[in-house]
């Protein structure tokens, strides 16, 4: 099939978006009510190598997106081109997309090196590629080890592997840290790196900011279904950042009391004595005014450096809920 179709995309001179979507919807019908909008007006568009993050809380519509993106339900409206095709001619493309959107199926006694073979076979690879994969997720030295030995983080390495046996050049993830423990997210982040590093474009979905924060170079922020904002990560957290002062005080719950009375938007901050106030940082001789009024004295007045967990309250005006 790869063969049959390499013309069709291999214009020399023309580029094109690896994921692309215009106007995406889905919604689902449901027998009573309402039909469920999971996703709506979804506009994406993704290009080169790298690591892309998809970023939302459960239920903002991420598995949804990856669902419609890899042709495995029909949007309700919208365009969707992976690799240069429409969605409609994603066969002409599969061969180059891995995904991982469930868990696959790996029988437990078998060796993790053992279950591979049994995917290169259906994926009609040579085992060769199998030593090479295993390689690159990093369980060369314990292929031979039942998979039910393994750690969860190994598991997860393992099916991130049986994505990479037609050693796509997209690789799309739903929730790859999902369950893991702090040494599995280290695994599964460093992975991930290594593939884009190795010229790979890695489209990751998470509802953990601090996950994100730290394994992708693009984000996009998806709410309700609904994009948010996307743009580098270095650029969500430079626009999130210039709002926000830490004030450090005696008394804070008094302190912010006086604060929000007089109009702040203000809230208590995660350090002993520290409120954090919405407010231009050059604006700030004004909450020391509306302090000092009030017989308060601050010992400290600081703009944040920011966060993604401050850029996406910022951004959804979320009060944060599931996304930590
Ligand atoms: N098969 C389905 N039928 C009906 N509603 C669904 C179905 N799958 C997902 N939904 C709903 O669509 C919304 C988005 O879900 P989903 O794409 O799974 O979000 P996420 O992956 O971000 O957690 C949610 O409200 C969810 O309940
Ligand atoms: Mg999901």
């Amino acid at each position: 099939m790869d063969r049959c179709y390499g013309l069709a995309f291999a214009t020399p001179g023309v580029t094109v978006a690896i994921i692309e979507t215009v106007g995406l919807r889905k919604e689902y019908t449901r027998f009573r009510g309402d039909p469920v909008v999971a996703v709506q007006e979804l506009d994406l568009s993704i290009d080169g190598p790298g690591v892309y993050g998809f970023l939302g809380p459960n239920g903002s519509g991420k598995t949804t997106t990856i669902r419609c993106l890899l042709g495995l339900i029909a949007p309700s409206a919208g365009q969707v081109t992976v690799l240069g095709e429409d969605v409609s001619h994603l066969e002409r493309v599969i061969p180059r997309i891995g995904a991982l959107v469930e868990t696959p199926k790996f029988f437990p006694t078998f060796s993790g090196r053992k279950n591979l073979k049994m995917f290169a076979r259906v994926a009609k690879v040579p085992d060769t590629r199998v030593d090479e994969v295993l390689e690159i997720v990093g369980l060369a030295g314990r292929s031979g080890d039942k998979f039910s030995s393994y750690s969860l983080g190994m598991k997860q390495r393992l099916a991130v592997a049986a994505t990479l046996l037609k050693d796509p050049q997209l690789i799309i993830l739903d929730e790859p840290a999902n369950g893991l423990d702090p040494a599995g997210i280290v695994e599964i982040r460093q992975l991930i790196r290594q593939l884009a590093a190795d010229g790979k474009t890695v489209f990751v979905s998470s509802h953990q900011l601090a996950e994100v924060q730290q394994t992708c170079d693009v984000l996009t922020i998806i709410n309700d279904g609904a994009l948010v904002r996307t743009g580098p990560v270095s650029e969500l957290l430079t626009d999130a950042g210039e709002r926000t002062l830490r004030v450090t005080i005696d008394d804070p719950a008094g302190a912010l009391a006086v604060l929000t009375a007089a109009g702040f938007t203000a809230r208590l901050a995660s350090v002993a004595d520290g409120i954090d106030v919405d407010i231009d940082p050059g604006q700030g001789a004004n909450v020391t005014h509306h302090l000092a009024a009030a017989g308060r004295y601050l010992r400290a007045l600081e703009p944040q450096g920011a966060t993604l967990e401050s850029a996406f309250l910022h951004l959804t005006g979320n009060a944060g809920g599931e996304v930590r």
